[in-house]
């Protein structure tokens, strides 16, 4: 059974020049994109996308960052298709928890900027679509 996420390339990998790879990474892997589009991102869209996180320590911080630069937002597709993305970026600590291989793993270094967003259940990837997508 297919099913989509919300994948984003943070302005860390837009400006690093890395939305390429990690493209190619998904594609590489047999998912396929429904959508693809470079974003500049209002306050208003961050803070909705994070909401969850409104209250945490990371919270300011987590804003500042996504709406710092350009942003490449896809919707992508395919079999297990969230957990599949979320194997691709690896753990969100990029040394702690990422392993090689994964695209944090392999080009990242801090939390903060820790280059890609994937939702993380089926209710998130609902809500994320529907946000950023809004006419999909
Ligand atoms: S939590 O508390 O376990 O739900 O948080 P987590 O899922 O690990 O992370 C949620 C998002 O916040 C980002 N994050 C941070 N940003 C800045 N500073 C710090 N210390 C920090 N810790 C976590 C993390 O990358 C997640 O962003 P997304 O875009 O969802 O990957």
């Amino acid at each position: 059974m297919s099913e989509r996420t919300l994948v984003l390339v943070k302005p860390d990998g837009v400006s690093r020049g890395l939305v390429g790879e990690v493209i190619s990474r998904i594609e590489r892997k047999g998912l396929k994109l429904a959508a693809l589009e470079l974003r500049t991102v209002q306050r208003a869209l961050a803070e909705q996308h994070y909401a969850e996180h409104d209250g945490k320590s990371f919270f300011a911080d987590l804003l500042d960052f996504i709406t710092s630069g350009q942003v490449v937002a896809a919707v992508v597709e395919g079999p297990r298709a969230i957990a599949a993305f979320r194997q691709l970026a690896g753990g969100t600590d990029p040394v702690e928890k990422a392993t090689p291989g994964t695209l944090r793993g392999d080009f990242g270094l801090e939390t903060q900027f820790n280059l890609v967003h994937g939702s993380d259940s089926v209710e998130s990837a609902e809500r994320e679509i529907k946000l950023w997508f809004p006419n999909l």
